[in-house]
């Protein structure tokens, strides 16, 4: 599957749309993502912090659980753009725990995982790339 300049261009805007809602109170990174479903529908996401720590969600994280908690759960691609009081500068890159999640969902060889600054410079990677050998739902598959 292909995924156009402009639906590259259109998540990325998203993806921005969602950093002010970023809830960073401690860390002051903020994280804005737009999912990609195969029906066409965009899923905003934001980090989400918490005073206990532990419960803090990740901005790709937020956009699948709003998906899937609504019945989607077939996915293309995902934009993801980050920054300390969500200034982006630097490419961001999604964490461990959102990649494992991504390989509940997603196809390793196809999904495609955008990190940008701006609609003109972003890295695109499978999820493949930045999860080799991940542990995904076929490795439980009886046989
Ligand atoms: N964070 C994300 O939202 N996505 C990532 O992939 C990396 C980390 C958030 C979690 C926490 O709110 C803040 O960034 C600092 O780790």
């Amino acid at each position: 599957m292909g995924i156009s300049k402009e639906q590259i261009g259109s998540l990325i805007d998203k993806a921005f749309e969602m950093l002010p809602y970023a809830y960073t109170p401690y860390s002051h990174y903020k994280v804005g993502a737009a999912l990609l479903a195969k029906n066409g529908t965009v899923y905003g996401g934001c980090n989400i912090e918490n005073a206990a720590y532990t419960p803090c969600n990740c901005g790709e994280r937020t956009a699948f659980f709003k998906a899937v908690s609504e019945g989607v759960t077939e996915f293309d691609a995902i934009a993801v753009v980050a920054g300390h009081e969500g200034n982006v500068t630097n490419l961001g890159s999604p964490c461990g725990v959102c990649r494992q999640v991504m390989m509940e969902f997603c196809d390793p060889e196809t999904f495609q995982v955008i990190c940008a600054t701006d609609r003109e410079n972003y890295r695109i990677n499978t999820l493949k790339e930045i999860l080799p050998d991940g542990f995904g739902p076929k490795a439980l598959a009886a046989g």
